[in-house]
């Protein structure tokens, strides 16, 4: 198949090219070695880890697919541009350029960096929740919502009925349902609900995207009832490369161009610069209002330093500023997007139940099927993360019962409906090959799958358990 590469602005074609001929767009310029180790040493490590991948040393990770948050791969431009860190207290020339990048990709002018995605929720929140207010989001991510009851405030979800259903091949997952979004905000008001966030792609469902037509929709109704809207934006040029593969319309728009629309329908937004700024530490708020931008002033003087660091050296700065101007390429995205998707179809054909389609960032193995048999007590999303190590080295995440704690009230472990295992993968770090060594591991544990067995605490955290409890097989 004869694929173009297109100019991005001038959006003029430059290269006519042949698909089956294109691999990783990239090559490797320095490497790190990874460590091996067998079966019987990972019954071992993950026994003394307590059965929580959180709690292994990551040297002793063969795959490390726990997280695609500050552990993507740098390019050489960004790498060259932490040789140009002005680490000036007050308004590095690193600090300007990336103003100047936001400006130019998203059409913000007020800038306040922060030193990673929830300190930004923090200035933000701290700025404009008041107790008792509430917060509509497609779907809040952890620290979002953490966030949000941080200021005594409500986070609530209003994803579509779509973005529930594990196994679908609805395009937008991430899509606000709107009509439940307009009765929320006819019954609330802007004083009870005093701006609206949108999570682009959505993490919490699957790194699923919202279409420029949702968007769309959702901004309508911030103007009805007159609140401005927020995008929660980790992962936005993954979110507008969905856009141009799915939405009818946007085949021919450059991403560039598909960003800067969907941008075009925010009052401002916060970044965990971590994803797709493809940087190792950072984030950002971004507003189009002076007001506001001095409101959140104050709180980034207290929280994070100077509002022109945040948190971060001037070399920071300047790796963030690159990887925004990378990150829009769509040779990258279509890589990127496109292992990801690969991973899904290789796990699909080997049998192992996933979330479909396959979302941005991460696949999200369906552990309930894959465990028919365990009962949600006994932890199967995590006892399967067990399982992957032992067999490949493979650390994946749990995001099911362990993650979901218990009710505030009752005390009482909360049942949530999807029980799932992440296996996220990070921007430019592994090929293909180390993705088909992550399918054989799931296929093997998938033929031994009767003989798994479940976890039971020995320690369990009181807040975020996640984290730090420990288990024992049952
Ligand atoms: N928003 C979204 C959608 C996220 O996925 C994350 C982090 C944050 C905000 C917070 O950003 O970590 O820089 O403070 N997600 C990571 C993950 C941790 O593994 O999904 P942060």
């Amino acid at each position: 198949m004869v694929n173009r590469i297109i100019d991005w602005e001038r959006g003029t074609a430059i290269m006519d090219y042949d698909r089956e001929l294109i691999a990783e767009p990239f090559r490797i310029k320095m490497v790190e070695r990874l460590k091996l180790t067998t079966p019987a040493e990972r019954e071992r490590l993950i026994a003394e880890a307590g059965y929580n991948g959180f709690l292994l040393r990551s040297e002793d990770v063969y795959i490390d697919l726990l997280t695609d948050s500050g552990t993507g791969a740098m390019s050489d431009y960004q790498w060259a541009g932490l040789m140009q860190g002005d680490e000036a207290y007050a308004g590095s020339r690193n600090f300007y350029h990336l103003r100047d990048v936001i400006n130019d990709l998203m059409g913000f002018d007020y800038v306040i960096p922060t030193h990673q995605g929830r300190a930004a929720e923090n200035v933000l929140f701290t700025t404009l929740l008041r107790p008792g207010q509430s917060v509509p989001n497609n779907m809040h991510f952890d620290t979002t919502k953490a966030h949000v009851e941080h200021k005594r405030g409500r986070a609530v979800d209003l994803v579509c009925p779509e973005g529930l259903v594990a196994q679908s091949d609805y395009p937008f997952k991430g899509n606000m349902d709107v009509d439940r979004l307009d009765a929320f905000m006819k019954e609330h008001g802007r004083d009870k609900a005093p701006f609206i966030m949108l999570t682009l792609t959505c993490n919490s469902n699957g790194g699923q995207p919202v279409s420029m037509a949702n968007i769309r929709a959702v901004r309508a109704v911030a103007d009805k009832y007159g609140v401005p809207l927020f995008f929660d934006v980790a992962r936005f040029a993954e979110n507008a490369y969905f856009i141009k593969q799915r939405e009818p319309g946007y085949q021919d728009k450059t991403i560039k161009e598909i960003v800067r629309e969907m941008f075009s329908y925010a009052d401002g937004c916060t970044m965990s610069a971590k994803k797709d700024a493809i940087v190792n530490i950072g984030g950002f708020i971004a507003l189009r209002s002076e007001q506001l931008y001095r409101e959140c002033m104050v709180w980034a003087v207290l929280f994070e330093g100077f509002i022109t660091y945040g948190g971060l050296a001037g070399r920071d700065l300047e790796a963030m500023a690159r990887g925004l101007e990378e990150v829009v390429d769509e040779e990258y995205l279509r890589q990127r997007v496109g292992q990801v998707k690969y991973l899904g179809d290789q796990l699909l054909k080997a049998g192992v139940p996933i979330i479909t389609p396959t979302g941005g960032h991460a696949v999200y193995i369906d552990a309930k099927r894959f465990l028919p048999d365990m009962p949600q007590a006994q932890f199967p999303a995590q006892a399967l993360c067990v399982e992957l190590y032992i067999e490949g080295g493979v650390r994946a995440v749990e995001i099911g019962s362990v993650l979901a704690g218990r009710d505030p009230e009752t005390g009482e472990n909360l049942v949530p409906a999807l029980e799932m295992v992440r296996l996220t993968i990070p921007r430019r770090v592994y090929t293909d090959r180390h993705m088909d060594v992550v399918a054989k591991t799931c296929a093997r544990v998938l033929a031994r799958r009767d003989s798994i067995r479940g976890l039971r605490f020995t320690y369990e955290a009181p807040v975020l358990r996640h984290f730090t409890s420990r288990f024992e097989r049952v």
